[in-house]
């Protein structure tokens, strides 16, 4: 039977993903919007699909502004809400997007009550948070996504520094997507070399502080919202490794219950996706500073958390 995927929100991260996700060829996929949108969803999802017959893929696409033909889906994926202007920090969005992932999660678990969620929207922690407890979903079926897109920012500023090539570097992005992120040189690698025997102290500072501010780079450039190149690129990734039971492993943000001295908020750490969706937390042996940075980011997402009205 084919695999079917719901993308919340056709805005830019949400349309590129579906785009991506199309000719990958993995899923019928159905988008989603607000009424107000109308014909928007149904417009993007019937041009993508009229690029199937050049690229060659046959994914059945469409697009509504409710949520009946998003039954039995296996995925869900939420990117649905308002993106950062410059100015803004994610953190800015936190009520009004807890609003929107709140009203869309209670929707999608009545139509498909066995999918994994996949929570792009920001502040991502903080919304993944309100993601779990809105739809009872098993933990393991809310999974955020910061990490790869975070390490992907890292492993293209590595590649960068040596000139080698991208696909060589494999690089580590701990903890909440904000400030506080914890880029990881010790388990950050050109095909196994750490990054630590390449590049000098002062690089790899330079490296971490613009893998922090990666998400501000972007808005900064584009003045009118946020990056979605590569987050939906990151998000596609997810996708693949649970529909095809991959068991990937990747830096995604999980709800933790005592792993890593970490209890009741969602933080970014290594997990392996699969069919099931999380199906393993990994827990590294962290130096103490490495640990003391992961649970001072936990507990920037733990008091946003709180702020949720
Ligand atoms: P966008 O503004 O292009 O698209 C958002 C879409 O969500 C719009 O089409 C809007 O109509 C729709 N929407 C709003 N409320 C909705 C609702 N209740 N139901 C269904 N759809 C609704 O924004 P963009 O750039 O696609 O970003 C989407 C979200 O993803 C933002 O919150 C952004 O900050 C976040 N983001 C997170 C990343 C991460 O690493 N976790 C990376 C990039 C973006
Ligand atoms: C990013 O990191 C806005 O969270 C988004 O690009």
């Amino acid at each position: 039977m084919r695999k079917k995927i719901t993308v919340v929100g056709a805005g830019n991260v949400g349309a590129t993903l579906v785009q991506r996700l199309a000719e990958m060829e993995v899923a019928d996929i159905v988008m989603i919007d607000i009424p107000q949108t109308e014909g928007m969803p149904a417009g993007k999802a019937l041009d993508i699909m009229e690029s199937g017959p050049i690229y060659g893929y046959d994914s059945r696409l469409s697009g509504a502004t409710s949520y009946e033909t998003t039954a039995g889906s296996d995925i869900v994926v939420i990117t649905a809400g308002m993106p950062r202007k410059p100015g803004m920090s994610r953190d800015d969005l936190l009520n009004t997007n807890a609003g929107i992932v709140k009203g869309v999660s209670e929707q999608v678990v009545k139509y498909s009550p066995n999918a994994i969620l996949i929570i792009v929207s920001n502040p991502l922690d903080a919304m993944c948070l309100v993601a779990l407890k809105t739809s009872r979903l098993p933990k393991h079926r809310v999974i955020g996504m910061a990490g790869v897109l975070d390490s992907a920012r890292m492993r293209w500023f590595i590649a960068e520094a040596l000139n080698v090539s991208m696909e060589s570097v494999h690089a580590m992005v701990l903890g909440g997507h904000g400030d506080t992120m914890v880029p990881m040189p010790r388990f950050s690698t050109v095909n196994g070399i750490p990054i630590t025997e390449l590049l000098s102290k002062e690089k790899i500072i330079q490296i971490n502080q613009r893998t922090c501010d990666g998400g501000a780079e972007i808005v900064k450039l584009l003045k009118t919202g946020s990056a979605f190149y590569a987050p939906s690129a990151s998000t596609a990734e997810m996708v693949e490794s649970i529909l095809k039971d991959k068991k990937k492993v990747l830096p995604c943000a999980a709800y933790l219950e005592g792993e890593y001295g970490i209890d009741g908020v969602f933080v970014g750490v290594p997990v392996k996706l699969g069919s099931g969706g999380i199906e393993q937390i990994i827990q590294l042996n962290l130096t103490v500073e490495e640990r003391m940075a992961l649970q001072k980011s936990a507990s920037a997402v733990k008091e946003l958390s709180a702020a949720l009205k």
